[in-house]
């Protein structure tokens, strides 16, 4: 009698150990399903006005190097035609980083510098040419939904060998970077991904990557969790020599469960006896 209370006791404390295990499993199951309706919202919301405010803003600053129609040829070959380098997407991750316009001759690796246009009249611009070009597609990402660890694997199967696994960039030969994930967003990342900007390839080197599938998206949030983890948590970057808050807790979770099931199991054997 007293045995089998004791029993019931122990799994039931298990059963509350396990619960948070199972709701997290729960609520992932949830943010795949709020995922994939939110693949049907991915394109910018558009208006004639906006438009018309893109085409605007394209002619003047744009125009010069990548020609009169985003669709068509570009004026020099070092210029790529918009029609190729991603859509909307591309105009926005490289307009909102300041990249283009291109100031000066730099060379291939353009730097990160401050965005010379408001928010409103980048989204114009992403619009424009993401209508012209048949491309209106910017992703929509959210570490929140993603899984630290599975983002930690996948970064250093996909992006490690040229962003290096602190995110400090690396030189690839010639004037080509992989530039610092140290201080990147969420939206750069999924962006980057999306278009594989100069010598990065489209997907990153994920496998299977396709833009827009649920597995993709939830692989895009997962890595952009890691590459959020760089930029605010420094044991991650490498930069100070201890302070990983991660074995604390675990130990503490592990040292509880393993303590409490010794306990059940030697009144389970001495309540035989
Ligand atoms: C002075 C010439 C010049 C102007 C003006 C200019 N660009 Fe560019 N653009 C370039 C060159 C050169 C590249 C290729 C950069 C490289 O080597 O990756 C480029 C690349 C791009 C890319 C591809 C980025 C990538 O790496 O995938 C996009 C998108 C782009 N430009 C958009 C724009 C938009 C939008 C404007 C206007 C707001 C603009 N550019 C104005 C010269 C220009
Ligand atoms: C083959 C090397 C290579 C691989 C693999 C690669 N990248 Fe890149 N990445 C680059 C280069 C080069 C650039 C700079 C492109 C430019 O500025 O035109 C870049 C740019 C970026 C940027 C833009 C940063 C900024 O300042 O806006 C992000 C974000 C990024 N990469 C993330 C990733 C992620 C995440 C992965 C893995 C899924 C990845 N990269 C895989 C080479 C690579």
């Amino acid at each position: 009698m007293r045995r089998t209370a004791i029993l019931f006791g122990g799994i039931a404390v298990l059963a509350l150990l396990l619960t948070p295990a199972t709701g997290a499993a729960t609520s992932r199951g949830a943010a795949r399903a709020a995922a994939a309706t939110a693949a049907a919202q991915q394109q910018p919301e558009d208006s004639p006005a906006l438009n018309a405010r893109g085409r605007e803003l394209y002619q003047n600053a744009c125009a010069s190097c990548h020609g009169p129609d985003p669709n068509g040829p570009s004026y020099y070959p070092t210029v790529p035609s918009l029609a190729d380098t991603g859509g909307a997407a591309a105009v926005n991750w490289a307009v909102r980083t300041g990249r283009m316009p291109w100031k000066d001759n730099k060379g291939p690796a353009i730097e990160r510098g401050e965005p010379r246009f408001n928010d409103e009249d980048i989204r114009a611009l992403a619009v424009y040419v993401g209508k012209a070009v048949g491309d209106a597609q910017i992703p929509d990402v959210d570490p929140a939904r993603g899984d630290l660890q599975r983002g930690r694997e996948l970064y250093g199967q996909a992006c490690a060998a040229c962003h290096g696994m602190n995110g400090a960039g690396a030189a690839l030969g010639g004037q080509n970077i992989a530039v610092s994930l140290q201080d990147v967003t969420p939206q750069d990342v999924a962006e980057a991904i999306k278009i594989g900007p100069g010598q990065m390839p489209v997907g990153g080197g994920l496998a299977d990557y396709e833009f827009g599938t649920a597995d993709s998206r939830q692989e895009v949030d997962d890595i952009a969790a890691y590459v959020e983890s760089l930029r605010t948590d420094p044991y991650n970057r490498g930069g100070a020599p201890i302070g990983g808050k991660g074995p604390v807790p675990e130990g503490f979770v592990a040292w509880v469960i393993g303590l409490g099931v010794l306990v059940v199991a030697a009144r389970w054997i001495a309540g035989r006896g």
